[in-house]
């Protein structure tokens, strides 16, 4: 599936010998993602055995004191192979940096520069507020050259201004083919079973388009609220977190044209024109196609939790909003006048992320229909927590009468293959930077295209005195976002 674009390689085949530079590494995205995911990879043998990983942190900690740490922290959540962990941290060497001295970084390109590894991968795990003044520290110390590569955490800036003024600054020492965009939803195995699924068959191409699409939905919902980030999150909101990156990708790879090849700039190519497509919501339209929620008092997993404004972190007035829900269109041939219903939210029902796909009714309905219209022809692409693809489609009810029944075909992607190592977003992700493939990463003008889509909304809720829409922890959202799709006559999938 997908060689050329993605890194689940077999094991032999692993990756050059690398310097891993993780700026970041005592943070929470170092711990509970990078280096779990350096792990399979080291685990699965896919790490060239001489890689080494740099931790740099801004605190004064031995190399001892950082390994106990990761003992403590990152080793107890990892799934099996726990015997590799010894020499995995055989390849960690911690170093402390401060972004605003020098002296760390000297250091640094010292290390590096003894051994000379072809492929040295500056990853940032960092505030972006932090992103220039640590390209600007590499290009110094001579670490910006051919053989490095940057990785970019999102948020990327929290607008268009302020993305482009990093990405400005980045520009200035790394070439746009040594920067890697980091939006981890492009490194799901599902979702670049999308891609598969979409132009490796004939099947759903020709009816994959506004004569036989009458909506399409792409929901992410998390159980989880907003945990321990609540200082980060509070001034982010989940328009920038999660609608700007994951959910315009998404809606990217349902709806683009097939690429001329799977070359990366094929690809992004084909994403782009679909963010330039996207019908701008004007300001005066937010209030009615988008919908804004914040979380309070409920349930998780049967025990209460707190509403949103009493999360650690959180001003108690907080505006920040915890859910979307948006109704998108996108002007071209084939996606006119098809409804994109858009959702992510935290503290929802359950954790889920699915795209669907509701097809037309038959045009002229020979049986009779007691299940109404909606229950007609739907794919669901299941990307989380299971992998499934699902087409409903309706059939004979058994017996002495000529009502229709709905059923569906089933795939479970997981038994399909299920020998085949599942290789996570992260560790995919990370292995294609070492192997510089870009294909999965997303380029400046795509985040411009994205940022700018995004902008007149975020304009539109900063002018509004109206707050976000309050709903209980543990639930689909507002009710105004089942109303977003009952004024079109359509209902989220999981209620009907
Ligand atoms: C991150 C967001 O990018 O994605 C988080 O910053 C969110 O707020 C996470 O929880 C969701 O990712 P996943 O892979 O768990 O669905």
């Amino acid at each position: 599936m997908m060689d050329s674009l993605s890194a689940a390689a077999p094991a032999a085949a692993h990756a050059p010998e690398f310097d891993f530079v993780l700026f970041g590494a005592t943070g929470d995205l170092a711990r509970r993602k990078l280096l779990p995911a350096l792990f399979d990879a080291h685990a699965a043998g896919a790490l060239h055995p001489r890689g080494r990983i740099l931790a740099l942190g801004s605190q004064p900690l031995s190399h001892d004191a950082y390994v106990a740490m990761l003992n403590d922290e990152v080793l107890p959540a990892l799934a099996g192979n726990a015997s590799a962990w010894q020499g995995f941290l055989e390849r960690i060497v911690y170093l402390q940096v401060d972004a605003n001295a020098d002296a760390g970084f000297d250091a640094l390109a010292e290390l590096i520069n003894a051994r000379a590894a072809p492929v040295v991968v500056c990853y940032l795990a960092t505030a972006p507020h932090l992103f220039a003044t640590i390209c600007a520290q590499l290009a110094r110390v001579g670490l910006a050259g051919e053989r490095s590569r940057v990785v970019l955490e999102k948020p990327l800036g929290h607008d268009l201004a302020s993305s482009e003024a990093i990405n400005a600054e980045v520009a200035r020492h790394f070439a746009e083919d040594r920067i890697y965009r980091i939006d981890h939803y492009l490194g799901k195995e599902s979702v670049q079973n999308l891609m598969a699924m979409r132009f490796g068959n004939v099947l759903f191409e020709p009816l994959w388009r506004r004569e036989w699409v009458r909506q399409v939905q792409i929901t992410i919902a998390e159980e989880l609220g907003v945990e321990r980030r609540g200082g980060f999150y509070d001034g982010i909101g989940a328009l920038r977190d999660m609608v700007q990156n994951h959910l315009l990708q998404l809606l990217c790879m349902v709806a683009m044209e097939p690429p001329t090849s799977l070359s990366e700039d094929a690809i992004r190519d084909e994403k782009l024109k679909i963010l330039k497509a996207l019908r701008p919501i004007r300001t005066e339209d937010v209030a009615e196609k988008v919908v804004r929620g914040q979380y309070c008092r409920g349930a998780a997993g049967g025990n209460p939790v707190p509403g949103y404004a009493s999360e650690p972190g959180i001003a108690p007035d907080s505006r920040t909003e915890t859910f979307v829900a948006i109704r998108a269109e996108i002007a071209n041939w084939r996606w006119a006048g098809v409804p994109f219903y858009l959702r992510t939210g935290k503290r929802m029902q359950s954790r889920v992320a699915e795209i669907v796909i509701h097809f037309h009714d038959v045009p002229y309905p020979l049986f009779p229909h007691p299940l109404g219209t909606m229950a007609g022809n739907r794919l669901v692409i299941t990307l989380q927590p299971e992998e499934s693809i699902r087409l409903y489609f309706l059939t004979k009810q058994p017996g002495d009468t000529q009502a229709l029944l709905p059923a569906s075909l089933d795939l479970q992607l997981t038994s399909a293959a299920p020998r085949v190592r599942r290789v996570g977003a992260y560790e995919r992700l990370l292995l294609d930077v070492i192997r510089g493939r870009l294909g999965l990463f997303v380029r400046r003008d795509e985040q411009v295209q994205a940022w700018r889509w995004v902008a007149t909304i975020l304009k539109a809720w900063e002018n509004t005195t109206a707050p976000p829409k309050p709903y209980t922890a543990g639930t689909w959202g507002p009710a105004a976002s089942s109303a977003l799709l009952s004024r079109d006559g359509q209902a989220w999938h999981e209620e009907m």
